[in-house]
């Protein structure tokens, strides 16, 4: 559970050659693969759907992520499990049974997880914590890679990382959006543990060269931080996630 994962986003991947780009990413020593689903309705982008995951499951035996921006997950989570995922998570903007929502991702043999936008406040997750396996916080506003990371980001994961400290519950916090060499530090400071990265990865020449960097400042070697982001001592340090 402590441990810093880093999870490509395939968003940002060459879609034409995604078997040999997936593979590079594992060589180099990726933990996790994270797969964007977008219904052109929740989010403004279309993506990919189950047969795009089964097709990755062939080709990769890293855990497959799949983050479901969609207006109506429910209908989909069998397919998705049925295709491959790992774990899966749904916005709690777009949810309206989340409780149920997520039961029945845990009853498909998934790891279930909420995600929260940058405009959605952490007193969403009050009643449904302890039910989740992760909570995805979103550092940009869902629907494209290569977007520019939001700082306001930084204090709501501290504020998230309390929150499940204060309940002892065993929740990993992702997050997802502008991750870069520049960020990452921040992130992983303040108590992100899962990383996803999209266009820092997959837009990089090499992208295990990238995965291999990124983990290397998750971890605090050569880190830079940018203007404005905080990195520190005001921050207890990462204990029990
Ligand atoms: C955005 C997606 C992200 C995206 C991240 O809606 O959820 O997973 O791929 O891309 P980067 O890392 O480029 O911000
Ligand atoms: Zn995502």
């Amino acid at each position: 559970m402590n441990e810093v994962r880093i999870a490509p986003s395939i968003l940002s991947a060459d879609f034409a050659r995604l078997g040999e780009e997936v593979q590079r990413v594992e060589a180099a020593g990726a933990d996790m693969l994270h797969v964007d689903v977008m219904d052109g309705h929740y989010v403004p982008n279309l993506t990919i759907g189950p047969p795009v995951v089964a097709a990755l499951r062939k080709v990769t035996r890293l855990p497959l992520d799949v983050h479901l921006m969609m207006t109506n997950p429910d209908a989909f989570l069998k397919a998705f499990r049925d295709a491959g995922a790992d774990l899966i998570s749904v916005h709690v903007e777009v949810v309206p049974h989340l409780h149920r929502t997520l039961d029945t991702i845990r009853a498909l043999g998934a790891r279930p997880g909420v995600v929260l936008n940058p405009g959605t406040s952490l007193a969403l997750l009050d009643e449904i914590l302890p039910c989740a396996d992760f909570v995805l916080v979103m550092t940009v506003n869902p629907g494209f890679g290569g977007q520019r990371f939001l700082e306001t980001g930084l204090s709501k994961i501290a504020r998230l990382r309390r929150l499940i400290e204060d309940r002892a519950l065993p929740t990993v916090i992702e997050v997802d959006g502008g991750i870069d060499l520049q960020t990452i530090r921040a992130v992983v400071e303040h108590g992100a543990r899962w990383i996803v990265a999209g266009s820092a990865v997959f837009g990089a020449p090499d992208p295990g060269l990238a995965v291999k960097q990124l983990r290397a400042a998750a971890l605090g070697a050569g880190h830079t931080a940018p203007a404005g982001v905080t990195t520190g001592s005001t921050v207890r340090p990462p204990t029990r996630l």
